[in-house]
């Protein structure tokens, strides 16, 4: 059984898809250093819900602490990595953009370096829709133009690191690469313990509905950024998926890692989404339905950066992966009853 190095493992994504390895009898080590994740009870829970006592884990900084990485690979046998790490908030990328190239380009690189000189096989990166550039037909296609006009430095620092490993799978031809572009996962696990629980102030939809739905301030309200976008509501369409389709896909990618061979290209892109588009207002009315709660939002002016629809075709890696999403929004909102 192959070992694989999971980079970002006690992330929303990250921790969902060790549930997805263990299932599969991997051997999987962990690394996170808790930047943006709560380490020691996002593990308790996966060792809970996996029947796991113990889990091989790590904390370090990828970006800074090459020498403890390289101890990582000389002490185990990696043969391949999912590397999840990366810091990802667009609004904190604004501001602070040399930390965003240094935290998510350097650990890339030294990730590189290791897997050179240990002979890894193979890795995932976990990119992003955000590197598709905007006002493209839509649905967008692994062939849509990236990396020109993004509106943010944590978009770019995706593309970057792409464009990377493209370079570095042309140089190494034994070495393989899927880039899986996540489009908006939502949901969790069935048990709750792994919800999206992001440090610090939260950005993405998910975490704000939830923190006014469920929270104790009946003043709170939900800012729905714009309702003047040119849809049928006039609020945003995002393709939202199922984070246990997107842990799935990772499970599908290393089994497709494991077996590609010459005639494949050795660096592979996929968008992962359901391929279809739903609005802000969908999400809410969907959710107050499935939680049969009643939500307190208000309109206000759209939000630097954002585009009115953004939805994948999935094709590609529904063909490839041999993966199909396979839980309906519905069933991702009925999660946070
Ligand atoms: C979705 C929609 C907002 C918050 C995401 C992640 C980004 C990256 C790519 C991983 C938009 C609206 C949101 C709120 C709102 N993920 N919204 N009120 O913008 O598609 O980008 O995918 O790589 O990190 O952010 O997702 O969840 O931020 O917003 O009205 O309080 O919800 O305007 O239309 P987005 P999001």
């Amino acid at each position: 059984m192959p070992t694989i190095l999971v980079t970002g493992s006690s992330g929303y994504i990250g921790s969902h898809t060790l549930l997805e390895l263990f299932d599969s009898r991997m051997n999987v080590i962990c690394i996170d250093n808790g930047s943006n994740s709560y380490n020691k009870r996002v593990y308790k829970h996966i060792g809970k819900i996996a029947g796991k006592s113990r889990i091989s884990r790590y904390s370090l900084n990828l970006s800074t602490d090459k020498k403890e990485l390289d101890e990582i690979f000389d002490t185990h046998a990696i043969d391949y990595c999912i590397h999840f790490a990366a810091l990802k908030s667009v609004g904190e990328s604004i501001d602070e953009p040399l930390l965003y190239y240094q935290n998510n380009l350097l650990s890339t690189l030294n990730l590189l370096e290791c897997f050179k000189k240990y002979d890894c096989k193979g890795m995932i990166f976990s990119s992003s829709a955000t590197v598709y550039s905007p006002n493209q037909q839509m649905p967008l296609t692994e062939e849509s133009k990236v990396g020109m006009d993004l509106s943010n430095p944590y978009a770019r620092t995706k593309y970057f690191v792409e464009e990377i490993l493209k370079d570095y799978c042309k140089a190494n031809p034994i070495f393989k690469c899927i880039i899986l572009r996540y489009f908006n996962p939502i949901g969790s696990h069935s048990s709750r313990t792994l919800d999206e629980n992001p440090k610090g102030i939260p950005q993405n939809l998910m975490p704000n509905i939830l923190q006014v739905l469920n929270g104790d301030d009946e003043e709170q309200v939900f800012n729905i950024y714009g309702n003047d976008y040119n849809t049928p509501d006039g609020t945003c369409i995002r393709d939202y998926i199922h984070v246990e389709d997107v842990a799935n896909a990772h499970a599908k990618a290393i089994h497709k890692l494991t077996r590609m061979n010459e005639t494949d290209s050795n660096c592979i892109t996929y968008n992962i989404g359901t391929g279809k588009g739903t609005s802000v207002l969908e999400i809410i009315t969907t959710l107050e339905k499935c939680t049969n709660k009643k939500l307190n939002y208000e309109f206000k002016p759209r939000r630097q950066g954002d585009l009115g629809v953004v939805y994948c075709d999935n094709k590609k890696a529904m063909k490839e992966l041999l993966w199909k999403p396979k839980y309906t929004i519905e069933d991702a909102l009925s999660n946070y009853k």
